[in-house]
């Protein structure tokens, strides 16, 4: 097979949210980088995923240009409600974090939107390109290897951004003994719809019901995206709609609020729930990002704002390596993010042990945790705690 060279100054593999935006960032400042991604633009574009942006991340896809759609149809949200033994809490992230707030608008949407960004500049983006391997970083010529299903080619780069989510090829083409991985595994996975129908709250509402967890969030005043807690091995096939609606309807509800509505389901997918970090961020010249590098369970909406942390660190560090030949931020990259990840790690983990079913058997299990909730129903300080956290911490936090 014949193979093609392309050079860039950053080779970038994969085109999710992390991949993107640093593509876009490098462009602004006038760095060239080229992406690799090996499904098709229509599958990044409908692939349903996070929900909830934190307020830093609205501001940075605002800062780079690419915010006017995220500030016309996004839903800002000022609070959360969690649901338990008949009862509503109600987070109020206005007057618990004065000024602050999340945005619920799709990852798909973000995606489209940093596609059309890099398109309309004359950035390149190879789809339907599986990066087959990545070498010579550690030197200072790397390379990336990928077939476009006709051809094998080759990015010759500077540096290579690994951002090709939890099963790509970077972090595992990291040399055996550099990596320390840090890894917890759940007994349940999250079964996933989208439904046509409006969102019977305004609010998301998180719920902790004897028969497990359930969510309800929103992409729009016409769709609701609801998650249920599931066995990880759930087959799909035994979820017929009536099932579905039915254990929502029962977890989601209590006596006094509005029923659920119910709608076509347009989609539904089955979660894996998976704690996981992958220290460092990097070799040589290759650096990781987004899930590559590290993965939440999606309790806390945390995953994509912390691949879109990663790279606000990333683009600057590449950014004043290449104005002054100065490698400190990339030498300090990996510390710098991991401050942050552990910080999400820990709400993650929190938030998801707080809602979840473990153990049927475990009636001190749950005691414990409809007192926690009692309690953050009634104490201004837990309800800060979490309100803090699900808002976003400060950057350098
Ligand atoms: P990805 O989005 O996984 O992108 C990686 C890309 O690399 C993919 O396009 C993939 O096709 C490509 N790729 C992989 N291997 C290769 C290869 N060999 N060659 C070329 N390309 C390759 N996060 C939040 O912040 N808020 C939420 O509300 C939230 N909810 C979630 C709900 C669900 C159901 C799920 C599944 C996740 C949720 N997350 C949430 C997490 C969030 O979706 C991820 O953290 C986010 O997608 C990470 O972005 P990324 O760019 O690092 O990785
Ligand atoms: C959504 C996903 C989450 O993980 C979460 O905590 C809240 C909302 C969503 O997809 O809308």
């Amino acid at each position: 097979m014949a193979q093609a060279v392309l050079r860039t100054q950053v080779g970038i593999v994969g085109a999710g949210p992390a991949g993107l935006l640093l593509s876009h960032l490098l462009a602004r400042e006038g760095v060239a980088s080229v992406v690799v991604e090996s499904r098709s633009r229509r599958h990044v574009e409908e692939r349903i995923r996070a929900g909830v942006l934190e307020q830093q991340t609205v501001d940075l896809l605002d800062e780079a240009g690419i915010g006017a759609r995220l500030r016309r149809e996004g839903l800002v949200h000022h609070g959360i409600k969690l649901r338990f033994s008949g009862r509503t809490a109600r987070i109020d992230f206005a007057a618990l974090t004065p000024g602050r707030a999340v945005t619920v608008y799709g990852q798909h949407e973000v995606v489209k939107d940093l596609i059309a960004a890099r398109l309309a500049a004359g950035g390149t983006i190879v789809f339907d390109a599986e990066a087959t391997s990545v070498h010579g970083f550690d030197g200072d010529a790397p390379t990336i290897t990928f077939s476009d299903g006709t051809q094998t080619r080759r990015i010759e780069c500077d540096f290579i951004a690994g951002c090709d989510g939890f099963h790509g090829i970077s972090r595992p083409s990291i040399d055996a003994g550099v990596l320390r991985i840090y890894e917890r595994t759940y007994p349940f996975a999250w079964l996933g719809i989208l439904a046509q129908a409006p969102p019977s709250s305004e609010e998301l509402i998180y719920a902790l019901h004897d028969d497990g967890f359930a969510l309800l969030s929103m992409r729009s005043p016409q769709i609701t995206r609801l998650y249920l807690q599931c066995a990880p091995d759930e087959d799909l096939g035994k979820w017929s709609d009536a099932r579905i609606w039915d254990a929502l309807h029962t977890r989601l509800e209590d006596t006094s609020g509005p029923r659920l509505n119910e709608g076509a389901i347009l989609q539904k997918s089955v979660t894996p729930m998976r704690s996981f970090v992958a220290e460092p961020m990097r070799q040589g010249r290759l650096f990781l990002a987004g899930d590559a590098a590290h993965i939440v369970p999606p309790t806390g909406a945390k995953g994509m704002n912390l691949a879109v942390a990663d790279i606000r660190l990333l683009a600057c560090a590449l950014v004043h390596w290449y104005a002054s030949n100065d490698a400190s931020a990339l030498e300090n990259y990996s510390d710098a993010c991991l401050r942050r990840v552990w910080k999400a790690q820990r709400f993650s983990w929190w938030m998801t042990s707080l809602l979840h079913r473990f153990d049927a058997d475990s009636a001190f299990d749950r005691r414990r945790q409809l007192a926690e909730l009692d309690y953050i129903a009634g104490s201004r300080a837990a309800q800060t705690a979490l309100a803090e956290n699900y808002v976003g911490l400060p950057l350098d936090a």
